[in-house]
């Protein structure tokens, strides 16, 4: 006989169970809150795009887009289906999204959000997908939760609120072990020529340089400025700095951008090399870090796309936004130590005899209308069995129904902590039970 085979979780995917997913819903739950807080909506986008609208808006030579998409045809992806495809576009490539924000941007043309009223300020949360080599802290399908805000103004108060936001989401969820980066890598008028001498500068010292800022130096030399390898460091030290080479505008925007995160008594550092790795920002880039972590420690990045609507076929229009990556932010969190005692069981209904069984489903019925989690076993268990396992559940209060309870319309609420115990009638019970939850 054949061995069966036993399924497991693809490489770089993996299973949330819980309790870990009370702690996932809380921290989502947290920033469907601070968001809208701040008049953010939540926009829900679909997991699959047209390849090329990843490819326009991330760069054909960003690795997101040239090594780490899950691309398949949508005409010949399925082997079993007789349905005919959307003939209109035959053999369309479509990619499972490696990031969210050129899909932001897809649905604020195709919705002509721009004749809606003021700034559009949006946020998901969601899976995203990228090959990448699976480690702590990075996986082929993550989570993010991403905001962004779209409109005619690029106001650097944008920017600062939209980190503002950020930040009191990450104090809220005890992420606070943190450091905010932040720098400018100009605009259209003034990053050509800065890429221009910087790429004359590093074909200099191109024997100094390993494979991947080799080949960087033709196709993106900024990305060469995000060479994490020691033997690069003190070369990369000595490169012209982008901040010497910003045009007017762009040197206003950062110098204001900064008054008004001091404004908001707002941490930060600057750092010069912060230029991201995907093509569509200018401007401000920022990332947040997080202790914990080892070398995969960015929690969030951001930063701003003026013109990636336009780019993309939409009127010109000003981004900015950020995606936080919910997988660390976790580890981080629970690193720490900071995870927050959420919910759990609350009470483990001990019912013994048949009987007594209508009374307990009738119970377990009102005490969760009421809001507590309540455990109602389905079958009848000897007592003592009943309470250990209420014990190891974790419950907090066991309410006993026997025959005596069912002849004298009272029940035993017993604490399991410290094993104290009173009778209450059912009354007295809800209440009881519903003032410790408010607890
Ligand atoms: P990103 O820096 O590529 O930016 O990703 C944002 C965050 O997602 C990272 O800081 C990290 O926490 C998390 N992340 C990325 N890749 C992985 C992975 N393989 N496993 C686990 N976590 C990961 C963006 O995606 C931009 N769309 C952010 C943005 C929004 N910029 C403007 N608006």
């Amino acid at each position: 006989m054949s061995e069966r085979k036993q399924f497991r979780a693809i490489k770089g995917t993996r299973d949330i169970l819980p309790p870990d997913s009370a702690l996932w819903n809380w921290f989502e739950h947290s920033a469907h809150e601070v968001f809208e807080s701040y008049n953010f909506g939540e926009i829900r986008l679909p997991v699959f795009e047209s390849t090329e609208l990843f490819a326009r808006s991330v760069g054909t030579e960003t690795d997101i887009v040239s090594k780490e998409m899950f691309t398949f045809s949508l005409s010949q992806g399925f082997k079993n289906d007789r349905q005919t495809h959307d003939e209109s576009e035959p053999g369309e490539l479509v990619s499972l999204r490696p990031e969210a924000t050129a899909s932001v941007c897809r649905a604020y043309i195709e919705h002509n959000m721009q004749a809606l009223p003021g700034n559009q300020k949006l946020y998901y949360i969601g899976t995203m997908f990228r090959r990448e080599r699976p480690q702590k802290g990075r996986y082929r399908q993550f989570y993010q939760i991403g905001a962004e805000v779209l409109g005619q103004s690029d106001a650097p108060a944008i920017d600062a609120e939209v980190l503002e936001m950020l930040l009191v989401f990450f104090n809220r969820v005890g992420l606070t072990r943190t450091t905010l980066y932040v720098n400018s890598i100009g605009d259209k008028t003034c990053r050509p020529q800065y890429v221009e001498l910087l790429r004359e500068e590093l074909r200099k010292v191109k024997d100094k340089l390993k494979e991947d800022s080799l080949r960087r130096i033709e196709t993106n030399p900024l990305r060469v400025l995000d060479s994490k390898i020691p033997e690069e460091q003190p070369i990369i030290e000595t490169l012209p700095r982008i901040s010497d080479h910003l045009c007017d505008d762009c040197r206003a925007h950062f110098a204001k951008l900064k008054e008004e995160l001091n404004l908001r008594r707002i941490e930060y550092k600057e750092n010069w090399r912060l230029v991201r790795g995907l093509d569509y920002y200018t401007r401000t880039t920022f990332e947040v870090t997080a202790e914990g972590l080892g070398s995969q420690n960015a929690v969030c990045g951001g930063g701003r796309y003026d013109g990636l609507v336009e780019l993309l076929g939409g009127p010109p229009t000003k981004g900015i936004g950020f995606a936080i990556g919910t997988d660390r932010s976790i580890l981080s969190i629970e690193e720490s130590g900071n995870v927050p005692k959420l919910g759990g069981l609350a009470v483990y209904i001990a019912w013994m005899g048949q009987a007594s069984y209508p009374t307990a489903v009738n119970i377990a019925r009102k005490l969760r209308a009421a809001g507590l989690s309540i455990e109602l076993p389905p079958e009848e268990m000897k007592f003592k069995k009943a309470l250990g396992l209420a014990d190891k559940l974790g419950a907090r209060y066991a309410v006993i129904i026997g025959e005596d309870e069912v002849a004298s319309g009272t029940f035993t609420l017993k604490r399991l902590a410290d094993g104290d115990q009173k009778k209450l009638a059912e009354g007295e019970l809800l209440e009881y039970l519903e003032s410790e939850r408010r607890r």
